[in-house]
């Protein structure tokens, strides 16, 4: 009996050392941490719960029959974060380049398969060559079972990928169709194809990190949603970000104890906004002063940053923020705001995250190239995205609530549930001095009727009271009240209960 437990014991050893302890030590000589390192570090000390740590690969061809590592490149399994379960994969690079076999991607079914079925986040570390080639189609095939579970999952519960190596073809997909994406600074890479495919095909001379690094993916591309300086940090933010969400479609996201008045009130936000109304403030002051404890997290901080995404809670319960950044272009809506905040709007609505908008927005930026980049149906990404959100809504307005990024913003047309304005509110269909060019352009060469003109038109506009004479706005609220308002509104809002007309699904525009 001793000697089949020291066997078993032995042969765990031999699958925790994957790829064979030179190859861990190359992978720690990179900046890297192992698969199994990253996995107890992600989960709380402890828990992690392994499956299929004997499953090998079938393949028999190029030899491969003489290398069968336990575990087949990934360790999968479940455990906690913060007491509350999660399912984990962790592709180990060690293995194979961490490449994905029949068996490999077999191995992450399984758990997210029990993910879905037992109502819980799943977490995917990336770290992989992508496609084993020595398998051929059957990899490929083991990828598309990957991919259709991720499209099954996809509002079901939450999936949160951390991309910690190299990562090409396949290796990408199946991140692309998750909620979140996280990179490691000058270790990790997405592309579709590498560096040496792009030279022959394109002509282009590109380096790794140049084609997909991670300040690629987060300022450019918008692929990734944050990046870290290294694995522990990555790991340490994804924790921060589980604590936010719900474990699944069907429950709210967890209540936190906290240490922070809901009825605080933040005298200094009577004067955030300028007296001067072209003059910008940090809407991010707004955004600390009303959450818990000053605790925002941001979600793609370094891309579109005319709109600021991100998690924090009021009364211990989680609201996602959307706000114009009027310190960035002003605060306008284009294509780029635009589809980082449609996202984000539909993330929190397929999880009952309540929205708060904070908008002080000049309207959607003109120009050819947004025209030929078709804002248009960008913008309506925004729109359909408010529109569709049955989840709690709260909106304030600050400052310019100008046009058709007036109604977009969670207006009360689109059925947000409170809207208040600042006594700083100007909602009107656009500023004052392009209104009078546009309705007085027969005194256009008269400089002195113009601005007379506009002094009207601001005396009219420049205010949030006509909107609230029609009930357009609920109420015009004292900036240093605004978080116990909101407090108060979203407690009012707790079972709200919303449902639209049955369809298949909607055709937002993609
Ligand atoms: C089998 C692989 C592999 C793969 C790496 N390895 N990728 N084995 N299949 N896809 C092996 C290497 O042979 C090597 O084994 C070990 O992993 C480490 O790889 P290195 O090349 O030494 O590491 P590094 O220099 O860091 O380069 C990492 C890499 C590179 C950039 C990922 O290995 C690479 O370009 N690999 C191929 C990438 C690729 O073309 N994948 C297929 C994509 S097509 P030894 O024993 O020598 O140490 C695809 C289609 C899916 O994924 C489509 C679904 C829709």
């Amino acid at each position: 009996m001793k000697d089949i437990l020291e066997q078993l014991e032995d042969r765990r050893e031999g699958a925790r050392l994957g790829g064979g302890q030179n190859r861990i030590d190359a992978q720690h000589g990179r900046g890297k941490l192992s698969a199994r390192e990253r996995v107890d570090l992600l989960l709380d000390e402890g828990s992690f719960e392994e499956f299929d740590m004997f499953v090998t690969h079938r393949c028999t061809d190029f030899g491969m029959e003489q290398q069968k590592p336990a575990g087949d490149g990934v360790v999968t399994g479940w455990g906690t974060i913060n007491g509350r379960l999660v399912y984990v994969f962790s592709q180990d690079f060690t293995v194979l380049g961490g490449s994905v076999s029949e068996t490999h991607a077999k191995k992450i079914c399984k758990i997210m398969d029990m993910a879905m079925q037992n109502g819980a986040p799943i977490i995917g570390i990336n770290d992989s060559g992508g496609a084993r080639i020595q398998e051929g189609v059957d990899s490929l095939a083991g990828y598309g079972e990957v991919f259709q579970r991720n499209i099954q999952a996809s509002g079901v519960v939450p999936q949160i990928s951390v991309i910690m190596g190299p990562c090409a073809g396949g290796a990408v997909y199946s991140p692309a169709m998750t909620d979140f994406i996280f990179m490691v600074k000058d270790s990790s890479y997405m592309f579709v194809t590498g560096p040496d495919v792009v030279k022959t095909v394109t002509n282009e001379q590109v380096t790794s990190e140049e084609l997909g690094g991670a300040s690629t993916h987060t300022r450019k591309s918008s692929v990734a949603d944050a990046a870290f300086e290294n694995d522990v940090e990555a790991l340490a933010e994804v924790r921060r970000l589980v604590d936010f969400l719900p474990a699944n479609n069907r429950e709210k996201p967890p209540v936190r104890p906290f240490f922070d008045e809901p009825d605080r009130i933040e005298p200094s936000l009577d004067t955030l906004v300028p007296t001067n109304a072209n003059t910008p403030y940090d809407m991010k002051e707004l955004i600390l002063k009303l959450a818990d404890e000053g605790d925002f997290y941001e979600i793609q901080q370094e891309f579109a940053k005319n709109i600021v995404t991100g998690f924090f809670r009021i009364e211990g319960r989680t609201v996602g923020v959307v706000a114009n950044q009027p310190m960035v272009l002003a605060g306008v809506l284009d294509i780029d705001s635009a589809r980082k905040a449609a996202r984000f709007v539909r993330f929190c609505d397929a999880f009952e995250i309540p929205i708060l908008t904070l908008i002080d927005v000049p309207g959607f930026l003109p120009g050819t190239s947004q025209e030929y980049g078709g804002v248009i149906k960008h913008g309506a990404k925004l729109l359909f995205a408010y529109g569709e959100a049955t989840v709690p809504m709260v909106t304030v307005i600050t400052r310019k609530a100008y046009g058709g990024a007036y109604v977009v913003m969670a207006s009360k047309h689109l059925q947000s549930d409170f809207n208040y304005a600042w006594p700083t509110a100007e909602i009107a269909v656009m500023g004052a001095k392009g209104a009078t060019e546009i309705i007085h352009r027969a005194d256009l060469k008269d400089p002195q009727k113009i601005a007379s003109h506009a002094a009207d038109y601001e005396e009219r506009f420049a205010n949030p009271f006509v909107a609230a004479e029609r009930g357009f706005i609920d109420e015009v609220i004292q900036p240093r009240m605004t978080r116990k308002r909101i407090s108060r509104a979203f407690a009012s809002l707790r079972n709200k209960s919303k449902t639209m007309p049955w369809k298949k699904h909607d055709n937002i525009p993609l």
